[in-house]
């Protein structure tokens, strides 16, 4: 099947997703959007209000910034893949909960696996937490690092530095090392395993894409 194809197959899935608490309130499911070959995915949280309704990721305030951002690299939004750790949105935008975090984890371990990405960007604590889940993002933001093929690359959630506008210029300055990131990041060989992979620690399992 071909990596389009098997994108909007798991699309479909997440659309009629009823795994966790969390289809009960959402209006349309989120899965991400990008092209299938993306040599980049970034990774945030859970959809928001306006993504909610749309069924679409970043359309909101953060959405703004974010697509702000990629344009100073000399990026669009086409051309990225853009996605969450969980792809229906928590009510009243309070954080996930593990156990949501959880059952939504194998929706993305497909795309990974189906998009094979040179480099993954993390926003925010919660998709860091996926890949280190013991780290501080004050202490790695902007930090490459390779995990098991990848390089993952933690930065600061964009609505962070709406929030709090002192983190706008090192949320800046993490983009503005990105094109240099992409240019040395090795691809890693082609995906051999189908199977979404179980193990409890998210770094080890990328090992299997
Ligand atoms: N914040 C996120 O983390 N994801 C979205 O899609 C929108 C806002």
């Amino acid at each position: 099947m071909n990596p389009d194809q098997v994108l909007i197959n798991i699309a479909e899935k997440i659309a009629s997703c009823n795994k966790c608490d969390l289809h009960h309130s959402r209006e349309k499911g989120v899965p991400g959007e990008g092209p299938s070959n993306a040599e980049i995915i970034f990774i945030g949280e859970g959809p928001g209000f306006h993504e909610n309704m749309q069924g679409r990721p970043f359309v909101g305030a953060a959405g703004d910034f974010l697509v702000e951002l990629l344009d100073g690299i000399g990026l669009k939004r086409e051309d990225v893949f853009i996605t969450n750790v969980v792809k229906c949105r928590p009510p009243g935008n309070r954080d996930p909960a593990p156990e949501e975090l959880k059952t939504c984890s194998p929706y993305l371990d497909q795309q990974l696996q189906v998009i094979n990405p040179k480099v993954i960007v993390t926003l925010g604590r919660f998709s860091m937490a996926r890949f280190f889940p013991h780290a501080k993002i004050s202490e790695i933001h902007g930090q490459p690092v390779q995990v098991k093929g990848m390089l993952v690359v933690p930065f600061y959630h964009p609505a962070a530095a709406l929030h709090r506008p002192s983190l706008r210029s090192v949320v800046e300055e993490d983009f503005a090392s990105l094109p240099e990131l992409i240019k040395n990041a090795e691809k890693t060989p082609a995906v051999q395993s189908k199977d979404p992979p179980e193990e409890e620690n998210q770094a080890e399992q990328l090992r299997l894409f």
